[in-house]
């Protein structure tokens, strides 16, 4: 019989809202970085636009198209990372039609498995939602600095100050809410703001750039580990320089290349005919290839060449 896989469930998101523990999200965008984040205990993970700066070198994430969402999200649940994976909605994807919106999602729900997508925008994207949720897709929503907006925004600037701005934030949040959304994403707003927002909201609330009100937080993976060159943004909190560590180990590499310390003798297979007079061959000694992305393979016997 088939194994099959259980499906992953975005209840942890409000049973955590009812028990009062954090939410843990990061992004991830291929097999190691959503590895690396399951392996280190996230509730979910999210396929963030964010890929275009982060991975792909765009100034800011309006140019990402959705085969490229969509290449980076099947890249993440082949990862298997048995946590909810969200899919994060670029920028044109959901602003033409519903038809489109609908059309678009169902074949990334297809094609790359995951459980939920993430929209920015509130009360102007009503259709697009209850479409969406009528297809039988999750959607999260997100508020505050949209970075698909920055065009009508100005930049990314801190939204919601001022009572007005922030009652039509609140006002926003509830339409969410309202519209059937399982979490909403505050982005860089007042932390008062965020957490009157929390305290009132029925569905969580996930902050970046909102402070410690929200009921969890989300990250971009290469912010979080010291790997992206662009701006740091002050909310953003570096738990590792791995940027550092890997340039260092880089250039030890070359240094070794250049040097004839790399590669050493286990790093070699051998051959009886060709070993040096007086030295085994790895066969002779029963060694086995070491660890890698070769470590299976096997000496075919016999000269290549
Ligand atoms: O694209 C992204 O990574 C995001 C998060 C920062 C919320 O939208």
């Amino acid at each position: 019989m088939t194994r099959r896989n259980k499906p992953l469930s975005l209840d942890v998101f409000g049973r955590r809202k009812a028990n009062g523990r954090k939410i843990v999200v990061l992004t991830a965008y291929d097999v190691p970085t959503a590895s690396i984040a399951a392996d280190g205990g996230v509730d979910a993970i999210l396929v963030g636009d964010s890929l275009g700066m982060v991975v792909l070198g765009y100034d800011n994430t309006l140019p990402v198209t959705m085969d490229e969402m969509a290449h980076h999200c099947a890249a993440v649940v082949r990862a298997g990372p048995r946590v909810p994976v969200i899919a994060d909605l670029p920028y044109g994807s959901f602003h033409v039609s519903v038809a489109e919106t609908v059309r678009q999602v169902i074949r990334l729900v297809k094609t790359t498995g995951v459980n939920a997508v993430k929209l920015e925008g509130g009360s102007v994207r009503k259709d697009m939602i209850s479409a969406l949720l009528a297809a039988e897709v999750p959607v999260m929503g997100h508020l505050g600095l949209t970075p698909q907006s920055i065009n009508r925004l100005g930049g990314f600037k801190v939204q919601g100050k001022g009572s007005d701005a922030a009652a039509r934030l609140e006002e926003e949040a509830h339409f969410l809410a309202e519209a059937g959304c399982f979490a909403l994403v505050l982005e860089c707003v007042p932390e008062a703001l965020a957490t009157r927002i929390t305290a009132r909201l029925p569905i969580p609330t996930i902050g970046i750039g909102a402070g410690g009100g929200c009921d969890g937080q989300v990250l971009v993976f290469h912010d979080l580990l010291g790997l992206y060159e662009g701006v740091k943004p002050r909310f953003v909190k570096r738990y590792a320089d791995l940027g550092t560590a890997a340039r260092e180990a880089v250039g030890r590499y070359a240094e070794e290349v250049r040097s004839g310390v790399f590669p050493g003798p286990e790093h070699v297979f051998r051959d009886s005919l060709d070993a040096a007079p007086g030295a085994a061959s790895d066969q002779d000694q029963g060694k086995k290839p070491q660890d890698g992305y070769l470590a299976d393979v096997e000496d075919a016997g016999g000269a290549e060449d």
